[in-house]
């Protein structure tokens, strides 16, 4: 990674959408905690669980030092805005991460770059790490025009953000195409590139590069090794391959050892 070394450890989390209830959740994270206690010191290590289950993840995730987050956040404290959460009531659970306009909230619930402006900003507020996924669909590859939404997603969605709020905010570059059962994993040269060019976007923005960028669709054991030895990919956000706590944790394993060399 370039600029500043403040993100030693390795970045690397899951979201578990709209799978896992409480049991679930409890005995994922006791299995990853236990598993991955050796190497506690050297990750940063979160899961993104459904928000019924938020009250025990984070107690259960306390003990293993695994952070937690929640799917999306409310951009209002309070108000009339039924079925909403805010993040005054996710800071008071014990939440410290909330994940902004991932590309099913965009698709599927039409959230737009100025709802996750907003949603950022409340984050930031309430002292919870933000974070904002960004990424083009297929259509927008095809038509090679990636760059410019991406760079769109990123100025609209840190608008009016300040310099010194950026150590509250973590990108995740999820390309839509490569997420789920029927994407197709960005190859590494791919996603290097993109993440090169979201860190210039960054730095032009806010005028440095302490934005880790992660790296999220169809990450799985055969790809995640390769990707994070890229110099621009400072972190991994998996899905389907991380739900099983040794299949997470295997990938885990395969990619620390190459995350160090590149960081020493
Ligand atoms: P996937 O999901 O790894 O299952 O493609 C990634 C995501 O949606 O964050």
């Amino acid at each position: 990674m370039e600029g500043d070394n403040i993100m030693k450890k390795l970045l690397i989390g899951t979201n578990t959408k709209m799978y896992k209830g409480i049991a679930h959740t409890i005995s994922f994270l006791e299995e990853l905690g236990e598993l991955t206690n050796d190497i506690r010191h050297s990750i940063e290590l979160f899961v993104i669980p459904s928000f019924t289950t938020l009250d025990q993840a984070v107690r259960v995730a306390g003990k293993y030092n695994i952070r937690i987050g929640a799917q999306n956040v409310a951009w209002e404290n309070e108000g009339p805005f039924t079925g909403e959460v805010s993040p005054v009531m996710l800071s008071e659970v014990g939440v410290d991460i909330a994940e902004i306009a991932h590309s099913e909230r965009r698709q599927i619930f039409g959230e737009t770059d100025s709802m996750a402006n907003s949603k950022v900003q409340a984050s930031i507020c309430n002292n919870l790490t933000a974070l904002l996924c960004i990424g083009e669909t297929k259509q927008e590859k095809d038509g090679r025009i990636a760059d410019a939404v991406l760079k769109k997603q990123i100025e609209e969605g840190l608008n009016g953000i300040k310099p010194e709020d950026a150590a509250n905010i973590w990108i995740a570059y999820e390309p839509v195409w490569a997420i789920g059962e029927k994407g197709e994993p960005a190859t590494s040269q791919y996603a290097e590139d993109r993440h090169a060019y979201i860190r210039q976007t960054l730095e032009s923005l806010l005028g440095h590069n302490i934005i880790p960028i992660l790296y999220g669709g169809s990450v799985n054991h055969m790809n995640a090794a390769k990707l994070i030895r890229e110099p621009h990919i400072d972190g991994l956000f998996v899905g389907r391959s991380a739900w099983d706590a040794h299949n997470f944790n295997r990938i885990i394993r395969d990619v620390l050892p190459i995350w160090q060399e590149k960081t020493k």
